[in-house]
C-alpha cells in the first residue's frame, strides 16, 4: 500500500520540484497539498502548487490554502525577507480552483476521520502545523512521521545563520517540536547544501520529461542564485531543499539521520530562527548529511515518469 502523504509547502521551486517528486513515486499517495505563507504570501503558494499538480496531469490532488501570517511573533519581530523568486511561477494559470476550505481545518478534520495514519511534510514555514496542534492537540496522533524541511547545525559557518522556513515563524516551530509527534525528522541545510543539483545534471533532467524541463529551468535559475554562496565554493549546482524530504520517503539511504536534540531561539532575540542542534542524543532525527548521487539518479528516475 502507497504512503499517505500530506505536502504543506509554500511554493516556490524546490517545493515545486518536491511535488513532482512525490505526485511521481507509486510508493507515495499524496493525498493533497497544504500551502502556507513563506517564500510568497499563501495565495501565490497556493496557487503554484495548483499550477505545478495541473503541469505533471494531477488536477484530481485537491490544495487547500491556509495560514498567512507567523501564530504568534513578538510585538516588532522582523518581517520574512520572502523569496528572490518572481511570486507566480512561470506556468499556465491553473485550470482547478484552490479549494474553499482552510487548510488548517482541512488537516484537523482529516486527522479526526483518518483510521489511517498520514505522513505530513512541511517544507515551508511551520504556520499551518503549529495551527493544527494549537487547534487540536491530538493531531499528532494521526501524523505516522512528519519529515520537516528546516534548522541548520552549519559546522563550517559556511551556511545561513538561519533557515528561512523556522526563521519565518519559530513560535510555530517550536510549538511542532514540542508537539508530541512520534517519529519526527527534520532536513537541515547541511544535509540539503549536501545534495546539490549540477548545470551539466539539468542538462539530463531537461530531456526525459515537460515536467523534467520544467525542473531543469527552475534548479537553473536556482544556480544562478546559489552559486555565489560561499558554501557553493564557485560550484554550478544548488540544493533543490524540500525535494530531499521526498527522495528520504522513498529511499532511506538518501539521508544520513543522527539522533539530536534541536532548540529554536524565538521572541525578540537577537539570534531569533536560530536552531541550536546537538547531535548525538534527543528524540529529533535530524539528516546530518545526504548522498547527491542518489539524490540525483531519484529526481531523474521519477521526473522521467512524468
Ligand atoms: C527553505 O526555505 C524556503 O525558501 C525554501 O523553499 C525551502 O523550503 C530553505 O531554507
Ligand atoms: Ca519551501
Amino acid at each position: 500500500m502507497p504512503r499517505r502523504v500530506v505536502l504543506d509547502c509554500d511554493t516556490g521551486t524546490d517545493d515545486a520540484i518536491a511535488i513532482m517528486l512525490a505526485a511521481a513515486r507509486p510508493e507515495l499517495d499524496l493525498v493533497a497539498v497544504t500551502a502556507v505563507w513563506g517564500n510568497h504570501a499563501v495565495e501565490h503558494t497556493a496557487d503554484n502548487s495548483r499550477r505545478v499538480l495541473d503541469l505533471i496531469g494531477r488536477g484530481d490532488i485537491p490544495v487547500y490554502a491556509g495560514r498567512g501570517a507567523p501564530v504568534d511573533p513578538p510585538k516588532g519581530a522582523p518581517a520574512s525577507k520572502g523569496s528572490p523568486e518572481a511570486d507566480v511561477l512561470p506556468l499556465p494559470p491553473p485550470t482547478q480552483q484552490v479549494e474553499s476550505r482552510d487548510a488548517v481545518e482541512w488537516l484537523v478534520e482529516t486527522a479526526r476521520a483518518s483510521t489511517q495514519r498520514f505522513t505530513l511534510v512541511p517544507t515551508g514555514s511551520l504556520s499551518n502545523v503549529a495551527s493544527a496542534v494549537a487547534a487540536d492537540p491530538s493531531f499528532v496522533e494521526a501524523v505516522d512521521e512528519l519529515v520537516v524541511m528546516g534548522g541548520v547545525i552549519d559546522r563550517d559557518g559556511l551556511l545561513p545563520d538561519i533557515e528561512t522556513n523556522v526563521g519565518n515563524d519559530p513560535e510555530a516551530a517550536l510549538r511542532v517540536l514540542d508537539a508530541g509527534f512520534d517519529r519526527l525528522t527534520m532536513v537541515p541545510l547541511d544535509a540539503t547544501y549536501r545534495a546539490t543539483v549540477t548545470v551539466e545534471q539539468c542538462a539530463t533532467l531537461r530531456t526525459v520529461s515537460r515536467a523534467g524541463a520544467v525542473a531543469a529551468d527552475f534548479i537553473e535559475q536556482r544556480i544562478e542564485r546559489y552559486r555565489r554562496l560561499p558554501a557553493m565554493a564557485g560550484r554550478a549546482a544548488a540544493p533543490v531543499h524540500d525535494a530531499l524530504t521526498i527522495a528520504h520517503l522513498v529511499d532511506s539511504t538518501v539521508v544520513t539521520l543522527q539522533r539530536a536534540s534541536v532548540r529554536v531561539h524565538t521572541g525578540d532575540s537577537p539570534t531569533r530562527g536560530r536552531t541550536d542542534i546537538t547531535v548525538g542524543t534527543g528524540d529529533v532525527r535530524v539528516a546530518v548529511d545526504a548522498d547527491a548521487s542518489r539524490f540525483f539518479d531519484l529526481l531523474h528516475e521519477s521526473l522521467a515518469q512524468l
